[in-house]
């Protein structure tokens, strides 16, 4: 397990997503989860609707903020917009250079809550899977609202925890571990809030949509849900025969093909006035 400082965060194999947790990363498991992710339909589908929401013109300045491993920075490069990459983890900015293979994309140091640009000079930013890990999400939407230039575009896509789902478990139990995961996570149900964040600074919505990832069945024991027993009877919210209960009854449904984990993503999309 990685040890991590600097506030609460999800305490995993691969460390936080959270800014004050860079030091204490394990990057290639992080972009082993990213990647994951990123391969999964609902995830395309809001990468497409942002990416269609934002069309880039040739020559505009395109930042993603939260950057991770670049692919939707290096999406932008398809537009011939100068794009940039804004990422505090100095381990998937190395990630994300070395994947763009030499391709006409920046990759610069920083934070949501204060973006390395002057005011105005950003035509189209979008920012994914981010505000979730943002102590302060409307200060850093204040920010993007910033250094938009009058006339850009913004898009933002983010979970929201409480559309989690998994099934069959004692509610109960699933109560207590999704508590103590929400309590862990900075913003964690900042899906529902990205059109509030959105008009109350000052932007004027243009667009919003859902999608809800579907867990397929092998999902039952890898990825999130395989490890979240774990972690939630080590930090002692579930007891470890609760967390075995858990786990084989996920498993015996998973080999009838009756299990279900599902959580909806949102996008939105706005322009400043
Ligand atoms: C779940 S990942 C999503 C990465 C990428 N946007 C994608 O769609 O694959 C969250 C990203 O936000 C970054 N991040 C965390 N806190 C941040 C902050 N305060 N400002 C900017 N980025 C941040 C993390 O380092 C990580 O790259």
């Amino acid at each position: 397990m990685t040890e991590t400082t600097g506030g609460p965060g999800f305490v995993t194999e691969r460390g936080s997503f959270r800014a004050a947790h860079v030091a204490n990363q394990n990057v290639e498991r992080q972009a082993f989860v990213l990647d994951q992710m990123a391969a999964r339909p609902a995830v395309r589908t809001l990468k497409a609707w942002a990416l269609d929401q934002l069309a880039p013109a040739p020559g505009e300045t395109a930042v993603d903020v939260g950057s991770g491993t670049g692919e939707d920075v290096l999406a932008f490069t398809a537009y011939g917009a100068r794009a940039i990459g804004v990422e505090p983890s100095p381990g998937l900015r190395a990630e994300a250079v070395r994947r763009a293979a030499g391709a006409p994309v920046e990759y610069v140091e920083g934070q949501a809550e204060a973006l390395p640009f002057e005011d105005a000079s950003v035509d189209v930013l979008r920012s994914e899977r981010v505000l979730q890990h943002v102590d302060h999400p409307a200060v850093a939407v204040a920010e993007m609202a910033r250094v938009l230039r009058p006339g850009g575009r913004i898009a933002l896509i983010d979970t929201d925890w409480g559309t989690a789902i998994i099934h069959p478990a004692d509610p109960d139990v699933l109560q207590r571990m999704f508590g103590y995961f929400r309590g862990e996570t900075a913003n964690p149900y900042s899906g529902r809030r990205l059109r509030g964040l959105l008009a109350e600074a000052g932007l004027e919505i243009t667009g919003e949509t859902a999608a809800t990832w579907i867990e397929p069945q092998e999902g039952a024991t890898t990825g999130f849900v395989g490890m979240m027993h774990t972690t939630a009877a080590r930090a002692g919210v579930i007891t470890d025969a609760e967390a075995e209960a858990f786990t084989q009854t996920l498993r015996d449904t998973a080999e009838r093909g009756a299990f279900h984990m599902s959580l909806t993503m949102y996008a939105v999309s706005a322009r400043k006035p």
